[in-house]
């Protein structure tokens, strides 16, 4: 979360964080790529970008609004080469068995009420012996500087602890090896930022934790503004740290 959107502006960190992901799916010309949970399309932007000679893309999302607004923003940034946007649920994945090369589904799968059948359908959409990368944070490992502990393990469990699943990350490799993959490599990504402002994914979460638990009034205002000046003033003194893990399963059918 607070990463979907990440070319306007460009956040650097996500977008070297991606480009991490995309090399461990061995992503070259010619092969076929899904992506599960496409949100507005800065993905399948990047993977464009990047690998222009794709055989095939299709970006997927359950939400006809995000789906409209991927295909916009490839319209704009990607004209004419070769993708398609896909509105279905991931669930009940819209294709025959065996049709892609690489599969990624990136930040999706605490959204899915099945995570398990998400993941034996990715398993059977898959071509034997292609890979899927299966990719979550796991929210409870979010650290800051701070003096002020104690409100920040109120932050940080507040909003892992009222999203649908804010630990799912952990949970990826047992998800993974479920499903009956022949393969499946567990990794963390540390997402490591010494800034604490835009456009840092550290500054970004830190507003979007902020607006969640303030509307679910699941914090004191007073409580969460203490913590933001505690942790400005690391940022001032030249102290301020943060990183979250990223769970990555990549598994091979
Ligand atoms: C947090 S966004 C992640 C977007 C992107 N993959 C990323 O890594 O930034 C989750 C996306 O999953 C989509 N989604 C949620 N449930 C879904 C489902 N059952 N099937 C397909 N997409 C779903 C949402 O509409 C949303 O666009």
């Amino acid at each position: 979360m607070a990463q979907e959107s990440f070319f306007d502006p460009e956040m650097p960190d996500i977008i070297s964080q991606w480009r991490y992901y995309l090399n461990c799916l061995q992503i070259r010309d010619g092969l076929s790529v899904l992506d599960v949970g496409c949100n507005q399309g800065d993905t399948e932007r990047l993977i464009l970008q990047d690998y222009p000679r794709i055989g095939r893309l299709v970006a997927l999302d359950k939400d006809p609004r995000r789906v409209q607004a991927a295909r916009r923003c490839l319209q704009k940034h990607a004209d004419g080469l070769g993708w398609e946007v896909v509105e279905g649920d991931a669930q009940n994945l819209p294709f025959a068995d065996d049709t892609f090369d690489r599969i990624v589904c990136a930040e999706t799968l605490e959204w899915v009420p099945d995570s398990v059948q998400a993941a034996a359908e990715m398993r059977r959409v898959l071509k034997p012996g292609g890979l899927a990368l299966l990719q979550h944070s796991d929210f409870d490992t979010q650290v800051y500087t701070t003096p002020r502990l104690d409100l920040l393990r109120q932050f940080v469990h507040g909003f892992t602890d009222s999203g649908p699943d804010g630990v799912i990350g952990r949970k990826l490799m047992g998800i993974a090896q479920s499903v009956g993959f022949a393969e499946v490599a567990s990794s963390v990504y540390v997402l490591i930022n010494t800034e604490f402002a835009e456009p840092w994914y550290a500054a970004k979460v830190f507003a979007m934790m902020k607006d969640w638990l303030l509307r679910k009034e699941l914090m004191a205002p007073e409580g969460i503004a203490a913590l933001e000046i505690s942790i400005q003033e690391t940022a001032r003194d030249g102290s301020f740290f943060y990183s979250v893990n990223r769970n990555l399963c990549l598994c091979r059918k």
